[in-house]
């Protein structure tokens, strides 16, 4: 068991779990922890230091020079690297791009572990991602599964870049979506996958006050009923 608790938020890309899991941290008073800002922060450090993102060992290499902090902020959560605010660099498409080599390396994906876990040792915290309540902590107190179909996923994420000033077609973002959903599910090391413990929530159904409410009220639950 963590030492704290830990809201563990998994689910596939543009299923609205940044949105719940920030909305819900701030709800609770608890940190939120985006475990895949780590494998974008690493792709990030290791393009600035002109590592080759194929070469496994020297990417894993990198995971101890992150030093990532997060700090709210009005729109969304800033991201800093040391001293570093990386908040849009780690975000570019093309980093979007390049970070399966860290997302599919089981080298990286170890390095990571420990790095994740600190997080819990500091305080309760809501941590998203695709292997939290899997893999990371598969005794958090609270699991949730967020899942959304492809099409309308894919339209959160277009309507995102559109408001980004980005030009791009739903047909086109919705490729793209569903190459990383293969990448995510298919990769041999740690693939997407619900907890057999993890409440399923179908993010379609709601809009975002009514999923955090909703979030918020099964964690109540959970928390109160000893955990899982
Ligand atoms: O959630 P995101 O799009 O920022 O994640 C970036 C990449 O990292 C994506 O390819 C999935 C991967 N990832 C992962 O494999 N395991 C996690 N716990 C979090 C993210």
């Amino acid at each position: 068991m963590p030492k704290h608790p830990v809201i563990a938020i998994d689910g596939p890309a543009g299923s609205g779990k940044s949105t719940a899991a920030r909305l819900l941290a701030r709800k609770l008073g608890y940190t939120h922890v985006d475990t895949g800002a780590l494998y974008r922060t690493v792709t990030w450090l290791a393009i600035e230091r002109g590592v080759d993102l194929a070469d496994e060992r020297a990417l894993a290499a990198v995971v101890p020079a992150i030093h990532v902090r997060f700090e709210p902020s009005a729109d969304g959560q800033r991201v800093f690297s040391g001293p570093r605010d990386i908040s849009r660099e780690i975000r570019t498409p093309e980093l979007t791009r390049q970070v399966r080599f860290a997302a599919v390396s089981p080298l990286v994906r170890k390095a990571l572990v420990p790095v994740q876990r600190e997080f819990a040792e500091r305080g309760p915290c809501v941590m998203e991602g695709r292997d939290i309540g899997t893999v990371i902590f598969p005794d958090a107190q609270v699991k949730f599964y967020l899942d959304a179909p492809l099409r309308v996923r894919a339209e959160r994420r277009w309507k995102e870049l559109v408001a980004a000033g980005k030009s791009a077609t739903l047909e086109e973002v919705e490729r793209e979506e569903a190459a990383r959903d293969e990448s995510d599910l298919k990769r041999a090391t740690a693939p997407l996958r619900k907890a057999d413990d993890a409440i399923v929530v179908d993010t379609g159904r709601f809009d975002i006050d009514g999923m955090v409410e909703h979030l918020a009220r099964l964690t109540g639950e959970r928390l109160k009923g000893g955990g899982a």
